[in-house]
């Protein structure tokens, strides 16, 4: 059977996961339009748990800006990296980072003042009811009224990513993703010669509104991060830096309109604990 274990994957991954969100413009719309919500929603000080942080981009944008952050990640690796990452930037004084599973989180209740699970982690527990233990988790640790960003991969943009890079080899995928949104190793292993990425769960907007809705979370914004460039990374890589800028402001437009929310590679949620 196909291995697609999130933990291997990114620990495979190493430094790809630091670089990520500065690879093109598509990446980096997905983060300054990530910080521009965190920035509006965050309190002016605290204690932020950054759950499934990866190598620490945001850990580090938020301890840039005075938070005690800190970073749990399944992988072993990805914690390394972030320390390291935290440490050139001397703000280790600011960031705790250990291993740590968004399934069980070694935390009290409503220890923080904020808590961000964002790029995708949840989405990488495809199991339902472990996924709503996990979304339970992020709401038991925040402190009532903490803001709760999450964000998670698209179902739609996953089922065109199928279509645009990978129809030869992987078109059985494409009804099952439609069906339910799971992307398994036994699937890609029946329908795509066993090749292919970390197992994950593409949502469709209502359902993550609905998810995190019954985890007692109270969700006041879903935007989408890349709407019309979601996918395009290849287009506008080398693209005129003016037509960059004018998707940009269109992405901006659109990112909480709901049809393009739903097309979007990745959804945010702001919600409330
Ligand atoms: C695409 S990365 C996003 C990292 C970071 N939040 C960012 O946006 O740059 C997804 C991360 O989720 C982590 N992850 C996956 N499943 C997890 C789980 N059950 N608990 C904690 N972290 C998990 C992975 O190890 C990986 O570092």
């Amino acid at each position: 059977m196909t291995d697609l274990d999130p933990r291997e994957y990114y620990d495979e991954f190493a430094e790809g996961e630091w670089e990520r969100l500065d690879r093109d413009p598509v990446t980096r719309m997905e983060f300054e339009n990530t910080v521009d919500y965190l920035d509006r929603y965050l309190p002016d000080a605290g204690r932020v748990l950054d759950a499934g942080g990866g190598a620490g981009r945001y850990a580090c944008w938020l301890a840039e800006r005075g938070y005690d952050v800190t970073l749990v990640d399944l992988s072993s690796e990805q914690v390394a990296i972030a320390r390291e990452k935290a440490d050139e930037r001397g703000l280790v004084d600011r960031v705790t980072a250990e291993r740590g599973d968004v399934r069980d989180l070694d935390f009290d209740d409503d220890g923080f003042d904020a808590v961000c699970c964002l790029g995708g982690p949840l989405s990488h527990v495809v199991d339902d009811v472990e996924r709503a233990t996990a979304t339970a988790e992020l709401r038991r640790v925040a402190r009532d009224g903490a803001p709760v960003f999450v964000s998670v991969i698209g179902r739609l943009a996953m089922l065109r990513d199928v279509v645009k890079f990978d129809l030869e080899r992987s078109s059985g995928l494409l009804a099952p993703i439609a069906e339910d949104g799971d992307y398994t190793a036994e699937r890609v292993e029946r329908h795509a010669d066993g090749e292919g990425w970390a197992e994950c769960h593409g949502f469709r907007a209502d359902e993550f509104e609905a998810e995190l809705t019954a985890a007692g979370l109270a969700v006041e914004r879903l935007v989408g991060l890349e709407t019309v460039a979601s996918r395009m990374k290849r287009e506008l890589a080398d693209a005129d830096p003016d037509a960059v800028a004018d998707v940009r402001a269109v992405v901006e437009l659109l990112r909480e309109d709901r049809a393009a929310v739903d097309w979007s590679e990745h959804i945010l949620a702001v919600a409330r604990a």
